[in-house]
């Protein structure tokens, strides 16, 4: 523009300049340096000179800047002239505003010229904005690069990647800021303003560290550990903020700042807690976007105390007393009284009031230590009263307890264990009568007559003295007790006029307490009531139970007589002390099948009281009872079985030998033995086996089949025949695998093997020989052990189907 402008000016000056072209030689100015555009650093001086093409006096040249003529021809701007047809402008130490068009006019006879040169005054590029800059979350963040300078720089935004920025619905780019919608935490990042200074090439990267920042929140107040804070504890104030980044955490205490020592990662500890740290306390979260504040009070806690007081009490029965508890803490503790060890109720069922409790004085500052009390009031003092009693104060920081010890003095009662109010006393006996008395202090006792006439007035009652038949003993007392007894003895003699009521008087200094007590006349017992026990052929047990009425002293033993029916001369006789309630007289070597007479006294301190009588026949000499078969139905083994049976009754006559008939089954029913039931045969010859010990309890059956059912017939025979049969259904055990044929093979080899002990097994043989099981197991009682001996006195069965089978045994 300027250069076009120059020439523009050029042609249309007609110049005539002397030194020139023949004709017309133009007239022209130029300036020195030849430059149209000129850079000046502030503080840098520059001179343009300004020559004109004809060197002339006539020559005429002006400076201007901005069509303002330039005059000055001193200081920092100003003009000069050098020589003629040469003008300076000089520009000292350049300023900002230094800067603009220099134009230089010349003149020559009517001809004018002029040139001008753009200085322009560079300012050094300068970046104002912080490398570091962040933003608030969610909001519009702006990322800002200004910088000055001149000539104006460019900015472009870029990513740390050297990618450009481009603008749009995220990014605007905006005068020295490039602008971020909707800041999220992904838009911290390193932005790179990129900086070129075009009119001079100046460059520069200015990368802006840009953090999107939340503000610190703290959700909850801090949180105060241990809950309850006591004087003494190590406590924690710990707060807890959100924020990006991080927040750094201080706290006050009240409006004054905490040491940074006793903090640490948002936890204040304070150690040893003192009352005096009682404050409320804010923790304050900051990041560099803010801070956030929360507050909570440490309120100290003070663990009870309780004040020191009496340690013993001394209290006389009927007054009243007051013992205060006080204690204090904070938070303020219950104050409880209790007495130590059981409350004691009154032995005689009235059960003890005991003592009232009401609290007093409290004060009612929160923050502060609280004195509370508790008084324990008898109203009256009773002597049940006496004991230790704990004062306990309590609070959730702590406890303390005191103890106060409570001496009660009482006049006498005789409210005791020992419960005697009637003595009994018979003839030629010296009856004891005897008097407790409980009483702090221990009690003095005396013993009385009522008045004949005025029984009931005590003040006429007259002291028995210590002579016949009268002995008063010395009066009992026991260490660390408040009781004292003191018996009187009446020699009775034949004297029936002792029968009658005493006078027992308990003094102390608190007052004299009289106790009524009667003697009275004890007799033999009542007949006793007796009962038929176990009968069997040479022995019978005989039942005796007191009699209803012992009149006066217990029953201590019994005396007996007895005979067989009819023949008297052959009276025993004998006692046996009383056993309980139920005392078993057991009569032995009787003979079988007889009727004894049983003749039964009762007999106490007194003497021997009324005889009661029964008649029981001895059992006749049988066959052996019934066997019980108590072995398992589930064998332990798998190929041998031990029955075993309990001790037997022989039926009044020797048991001789024990017989077992066994033989294989099939049964029909579950595991359960109870539902076994024979379903058919294996063994159609059972076999027998004889065992000739007659005390025999058991004995093994051998070479069974493994897991195989067997029915077996027990029973015992004597000299008068054969028991009933024992029936019982047994299993043998699986045993381990494959021996199950095994065991087949050994029954087949074992049936002709030699019998072990002297016992016999024969086959087809038995009482039912014939192997049918109709007989017992039709009525299902065979089926399994049976054990009663209801049957006992019934017809043996088994004796009537046997003998003739036995008879065949015993000749082999
Ligand atoms: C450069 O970084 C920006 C933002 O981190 C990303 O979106 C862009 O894809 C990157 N460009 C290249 C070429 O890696
Ligand atoms: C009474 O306090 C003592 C300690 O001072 C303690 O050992 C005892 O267990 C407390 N007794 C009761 C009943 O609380
Ligand atoms: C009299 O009876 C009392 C109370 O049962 C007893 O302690 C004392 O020993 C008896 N005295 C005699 C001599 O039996
Ligand atoms: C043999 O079994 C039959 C029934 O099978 C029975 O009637 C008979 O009484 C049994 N006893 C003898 C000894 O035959």
């Amino acid at each position: 523009m300027d250069f076009a402008y120059i020439i523009f000016v050029a042609l249309l000056v007609l110049p005539i300049c002397a030194g020139q072209e023949d004709d017309v030689t133009p007239f022209e100015v130029m300036i020195r340096p030849p430059l149209e555009e000129d850079y000046l650093d502030l503080g840098e001086s520059k001179t343009y000179t300004c020559g004109a093409s004809a060197t002339s006096d006539q020559v005429t040249l002006k400076w201007f800047i901005n069509d303002q003529e330039i005059t000055a021809t001193s200081g920092r701007v100003r003009v000069e002239a050098l020589g003629n047809s040469r003008y300076m402008l000089r520009i000292g130490s350049g300023e900002d505003n230094d800067g603009g068009v220099y134009r230089c006019e010349g003149t020559l006879a009517g001809q004018t010229d002029s040139k001008t040169i753009n200085v322009v005054v560079i300012k050094p590029l300068e970046i104002h904005s912080d490398q570091e800059q962040f933003d608030i979350l969610g909001g519009e963040g702006e990322v800002e690069c200004e910088v000055s300078g001149k000539p104006a720089p460019t900015v472009t935004w870029k990513f740390e990647n050297n990618t450009k920025i481009e603008a749009g619905e995220k990014y605007t780019i905006a005068l020295n800021k490039l602008i971020i919608k909707d800041l999220s935490l992904e838009d911290t990042k390193k932005y790179l303003c990129d900086i070129i200074v075009i009119d001079t090439g100046e460059t520069k990267d200015f990368y802006i560290d840009f953090t999107v920042v939340k503000l610190p929140t703290i959700a909850l107040p801090p949180t105060i550990h241990p809950d309850n804070p006591k004087v003494g504890d190590e406590v924690k104030i710990t707060c807890q903020a959100t924020g990006v980044p991080p927040p750094t955490y201080q706290f006050k205490k009240g409006d004054v700042m905490v040491a940074d020592e006793m903090v640490n990662n948002g936890v204040l500890t304070i150690n040893p807690l003192k009352t005096t740290d009682q404050a409320t306390y804010t923790c304050i979260a900051t990041n560099k976007g803010g801070f956030a504040e929360s507050s909570n009070t440490l309120d100290v806690k003070v663990p009870p105390t309780i004040e020191d007081m009496e340690e013993t009490y001394d209290a006389v029965s009927g007054q009243e007393l007051t013992i205060t508890c006080t204690a204090k803490g904070d938070p303020e503790p219950s104050v409880i009284w209790k007495k130590d060890g059981p409350q004691s109720a009154s032995t005689d069922g009235i059960v003890n009031k005991g003592p009232t409790y009401e609290k007093v004085g409290s004060n009612q500052n929160d923050m502060e230590e609280k004195t509370v009390a508790q008084h324990m009031t008898f109203k009256p003092v009773t002597y049940q009263d006496a004991g230790t009693y704990i004062c306990t104060a309590f609070s959730l920081v702590g406890s303390a307890n005191k103890t106060v010890k409570l001496t009660v003095q009482y006049k006498p009662n005789f409210d005791t264990d020992f419960k005697e109010r009637e003595f009994f006393g018979w003839r030629g006996h010296k009856a004891n009568l005897t008097c407790q008395a409980n009483a702090n202090p221990v009690a003095t006792i005396e013993w009385y007559m009522p008045d004949a006439e005025n029984p009931d007035d005590y003040s006429k009652a007259v002291r028995i003295p210590n002579e016949a038949p009268y002995t008063i003993n010395m009066l009992q007392k026991w260490d660390g007790s408040f009781l004292s007894s003191r018996s009187l003895h009446v020699d009775i003699g034949d004297e029936t006029s002792h029968y009658k009521d005493f006078l027992c008087e308990a003094t102390n200094v608190q007052g004299t307490t009289w106790q009524v007590v009667t003697l009275k006349e004890a007799k033999p017992p009542g007949s006793p009531v007796i009962s038929m026990g176990n009968v069997l052929t040479s022995s019978i047990t005989v039942n005796i139970e007191p009699p209803a009425e012992n009149n006066g002293q217990p029953v201590t033993e019994y005396t007996y007589l007895y005979y067989p029916d009819g023949d008297a001369a052959q009276t025993n006789n004998g006692q046996t002390a009383r056993t309980g309630d139920k005392t078993k007289l057991e009569l032995t070597g009787l003979t079988s099948n007889t009727p004894y007479v049983v003749k039964v006294k009762a007999k106490n301190n007194v003497g021997e009281g009324e005889e009661a009588t029964v008649t029981i026949p001895t059992l006749k000499v049988s066959k052996p009872f019934r066997l019980t078969i108590k072995s398992p139905q589930m064998s332990e083994n798998a190929d041998s079985y031990l029955l075993e049976w309990e001790q037997p009754d022989d039926g009044g006559s020797p048991i001789k030998h024990f017989s077992i008939s066994y033989r294989q089954v099939k049964v029909k029913g579950t595991d359960e033995p109870g539902t076994w039931k024979i379903d058919g045969d294996i063994d159609l010859d059972p076999k027998l086996k004889v065992v000739p010990n007659p005390s025999a309890l058991s004995t093994r059956l051998d070479d069974l089949d493994a897991n195989a059912f067997y029915e077996i017939r027990l029973w015992a025979t004597n000299e008068e025949g054969d028991s009933e049969l024992t029936q019982v259904l047994i299993k043998t055990s699986a045993g381990a695998e494959g021996e199950e044929e095994k065991g087949e093979e050994k029954v087949a080899q074992g049936s002709g093997k030699e019998e072990g002990d002297n016992e016999k097994i024969e086959a087809g043989q038995g009482p039912n020989a014939n192997g049918s099981t109709s007989a017992v197991s039709e009525d299902g009682a065979g089926i399994g052990p049976v054990g009663d001996h209801s049957g006992r006195l019934a017809v043996n069965l088994a004796a009537l189907l046997a003998p003739l089978a036995m008879a065949c045994l015993l000749a082999l």
